[in-house]
């Protein structure tokens, strides 16, 4: 299956976890491309709107999984801004994870996982999985082993 993983990740986190999830699925036997979306410059929180730089299609891909680190409780500007701007999802699956700082789900991690699957659903996609990876927990490794399991459980 020819699969994309689409993360913005400010300070590597939201991508060291999509490299490893795309070693998963690629020894899987699926073709997977690994993109992340660019700004020019820094985003502050408060941000409304981010110029884009790199900004991946999806047209390509039969199935998408996109990531995106939690920002201020809210999914970051940056992601928020690529994902908006998606032409359609229509007839695609995607699946979702974001990676945090701060323990527990509220804050921030299940605002930004609805955040994302809000505007996928709004743009025809189904979602399949949604993670959140708590990266200050002494348990992270085995929270990160669970969750690329999860999102490549059904591949
Ligand atoms: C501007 C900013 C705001 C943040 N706000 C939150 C937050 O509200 N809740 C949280 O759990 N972590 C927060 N974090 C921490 C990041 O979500 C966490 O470090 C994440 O793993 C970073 O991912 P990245 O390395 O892919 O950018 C924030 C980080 C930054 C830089």
């Amino acid at each position: 299956m020819n699969i994309g993983i689409i993360v913005y990740s400010k300070t590597g986190n939201t991508f060291e976890v999509a490299s490893r999830l795309k070693g998963v699925l690629e020894q899987k036997g699926h073709s997977i491309n690994l993109e992340r979306v660019t700004i020019e410059g820094k985003a502050k929180p408060g941000d409304k709107e981010v110029r884009l730089i790199n900004i991946p299609a999806v047209e390509s891909y039969e199935e998408v999984i996109f990531g995106s680190p939690v920002q201020a409780f809210s999914l970051a500007v940056a992601m928020e801004t690529y994902l908006k701007q998606i032409p359609t999802l229509e007839g695609k699956e995607v699946s979702l994870f974001v990676t945090k700082h701060l323990p527990f789900a509220w804050t921030g991690g299940n605002r930004t996982l609805g955040q994302m699957e809000k505007i996928c659903k709004d743009k025809g996609a189904g979602v399949r999985e949604k993670e959140i990876i708590f990266w200050n927990e002494k348990s992270r490794e085995e929270t990160i082993k669970k969750c690329i399991a999860n999102l490549s459980s059904h591949f």
